[in-house]
């Protein structure tokens, strides 16, 4: 295993992590890994017992590593003729023809594309008689132990910590059965199966015993929402509230995950805790803003002692005494603080975040999905408005997919009730519309929406983009919708970037040549909408920067998408807002009506996203404020990207 950088590998953050982790840059990467460790094991078992029997697990954390097996099967002749296959759960009831069935997912995802053998590979099935679930999942047992039992085991984790669909409360006991869904978990599931009550209430998940009996045990974990349950996987005491926890008890089980999913560990998250680590800047300031938290004391407020005590003893040495880094790392958050985000005019800029000039700047905002804008940095957008800039929007996607049906309708029917009342007879219009209403009404759930919903939809959505951007002052005429075709060609889960849609990022910008960009560049989920959109981005910017001279100097501001802020040590302008300024960012919000349903919240339950984001914005406001700078009701936090 190989430590970060600026860790020195020692016994304490070793003793610390009760399980092997792995860490890599990025998902990608973790997953060829993955996908190599399993073809050795694959070409090892042929030479040695003919066959291998894999556990398999579903979700977005496995696509990658599906995607590079077939590919390995494609172009380097990888075979699974040998392999026997046993998925780790299924919802219930579900047919298996349904479109978020795990057994379709594992077909589109991998059993389609490969030689695998139909009668190796075992789902649970998720159509039978519930008074037959009993002796099916005895069954199940039962043909895992016929196999041989399970060589390898691939797991993602939820969010409750669980692995397959063993929730909270699971005994390390446990077998093949039927479980009834986590309030948590059906939330999650929500955006897949187009709305909460879709999702079905039960699932047939193997034990904990039956994924511990597996010789060898691998889970993954990819972005920034997965970092509190990988922590408390890893580092917390075995318990039955966290299921994965389990594996901390088995000879060979590790965790293979992204630099984000990795991010609270503690030899990351406070090094100086685990061992002697090199003091970067990044790194001091964020030890600082901890030892502050920690005592309850402002920055210039701490003493040598304190540090001491903290295991920060090595910092001050360096660069002590304590009075120096306070005032350092005080005057270094001091000058993330501007209400000017595209720069003073005319002010010293020194040690502002944004140059002075140009004044006004050509700015562009990336939205990868309508809503993004105003959720996550509507007060600045207001700002930069107000301050004189040309502001312009830029919706990647059109967001169709996130719209409810019953939404859709409301509209197809206030769109027919209005052209009734103003056109007496019949009318080509009408009848467009009234066949669109019942499109929606006969439409099952999960089937695919016609042409004309979808569009239905897109305008929905573009309709409260508008509406949003009037209320924080842009002009109509300065937004622009995209509707990315990796988007409209695909379903969640199921997005694949091309060159297409760089192509049409790389056009529009060299049509601006913006002086100031933002985009969403937070650490989520690889497969989210988000990620691929900023993908789209990267790779339509950077295709221009050796033929486009304004690149060069154009600063790139990245905002957080996830549910979390940046952390203080990341933060390179953060944006203050009035009590009223906060007022209007969520009006705007409260213009995308048909996303008013609730979203998962790693602290409260569930909110409203604009609970979530207020929330989110008070705390940045309060962590300053705590640290002893001014305080102000709200802050939006930007990171540079270099
Ligand atoms: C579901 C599956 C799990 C999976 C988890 C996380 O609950 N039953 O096997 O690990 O979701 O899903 P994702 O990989 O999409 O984050």
């Amino acid at each position: 295993m190989k430590p970060s950088p600026n860790i020195i590998q020692g016994p304490e953050w070793e003793q610390r992590e009760k399980i092997p982790v792995r860490v890599f840059p990025d998902a990608v990467q973790a997953s060829k890994r993955v996908a190599d460790q399993i073809s050795d094991a694959l070409r090892k078992s042929a030479l040695e017992r003919g066959s291998l029997v894999l556990g398999l697990a579903t979700g977005s954390t496995p696509i990658g590593l599906y995607r590079e097996l077939v590919r390995m099967h494609r172009e380097e002749g990888l075979s699974f003729e040998h392999v026997t296959t046993f998925n780790l759960d299924e919802y219930f009831p579900i047919s298996p023809t349904h479109p978020e069935s795990y057994h379709t997912f594992m077909r589109e995802h991998l059993f389609d594309h490969v030689d695998i053998r139909e009668e190796n590979i075992h789902i649970p099935d998720g159509s039978i008689d519930r008074s037959d679930a009993f002796a099916a999942c005895a069954k199940y047992e039962q043909k895992i132990k016929d196999a041989g039992g399970i060589d390898l085991q691939i797991l993602g984790i939820g969010r409750t910590g669980h692995v397959g669909f063993n929730e909270p409360g699971s005994t390390s006991d446990s077998l093949t059965r039927l479980v009834s869904l986590d309030r948590i978990t059906r939330r999650d599931a929500a955006r897949d199966f187009l709305g909460e009550p879709n999702v079905p209430r039960y699932a047939i998940t193997m034990g904990l015993a039956t994924i511990l009996e597996a010789k060898d045990i691998v889970l993954m974990a990819w972005g920034d929402a997965k970092a509190v349950i990988v922590s408390r996987a890893v580092e917390g005491p075995v318990s039955e509230t966290v299921a994965a926890t389990f594996l901390q008890r088995h000879p060979n089980a590790r965790l293979v995950v992204d630099r984000a999913a990795a991010a609270d560990l503690t030899r990351f998250k406070h090094p100086w805790l685990t061992g002697s680590p090199e003091w970067t800047p990044p790194l001091t300031r964020s030890a600082v803003v901890w030892l502050s938290n920690t005592v309850g004391k402002p920055v210039l407020k701490l003493v040598d002692e304190e540090y001491g005590e903290h295991g920060m003893g090595g910092l001050l040495t360096e660069n002590g005494p304590a009075y120096n880094l306070n005032i350092r790392v005080f005057n270094d958050l001091q000058h993330t603080i501007t209400g000017w985000p595209g720069g003073k005019p005319e002010a010293d800029d020194t040690s502002r975040p944004e140059r002075a000039s140009p004044y006004p700047k050509r700015v562009v905002i990336f939205s990868a999905e309508p809503q993004d804008d105003v959720l996550y940095m509507g007060g600045t957008l207001r700002r930069l408005v107000n301050q004189g800039h040309d502001v312009h929007v830029i919706y990647q996607t059109s967001g169709s997919l996130a719209v409810p049906d019953d939404d859709a309708l409301k509209y197809a029917e206030c769109f027919l009730g209005f052209s009734r009342s103003v056109v007496a007879a019949s009318s080509d219009l009408q009848d467009h519309l009234a066949r669109l209403t019942d499109d929606i009404f006969s439409k099952k759930p999960f089937d695919a929406d016609s042409p004309a919903v979808r569009r239905l939809k897109a305008v929905v959505r573009r309709s409260e983009a508008l509406a949003a951007a009037r209320v924080c002052g842009v002009d109509a005429a300065h937004l622009s919708f995209l509707d990315l075709p990796f988007y409209e060609t695909g379903r969640y889960r199921n997005f694949k970037l091309t060159d297409r849609d760089c192509d049409e990022i790389a056009s529009i910008l060299d049509a601006i040549r913006p002086h100031q960009i933002y985009a969403a560049g937070g650490l989520s989920d690889p497969n989210s909408v988000q990620a691929i959109c900023f993908e789209a981005f990267r790779g339509g910017f950077r295709s221009l920067e050796n033929s486009c001279d304004w690149v060069e100097s154009c600063r790139v501001w990245l905002y957080r998408e996830t549910q979390r802020e940046w952390n203080p040590d990341e933060i390179d302008m953060a944006v203050p807002l009035s009590p009223d300024e906060l007022a209007v960012k969520i009006k705007a919000i409260y213009q995308h009506q048909s996303q008013r349903h609730q979203v998962p919240s790693e602290a409260a339950g569930y909110r409203e996203a604009w609970q979530q984001v207020e929330s989110r914005n008070r705390q940045t406001a309060n962590l300053y404020d705590g640290l002893g700078l001014a305080e102000y009701e709200a802050i939006e936090a930007f990171k540079r990207w270099k």
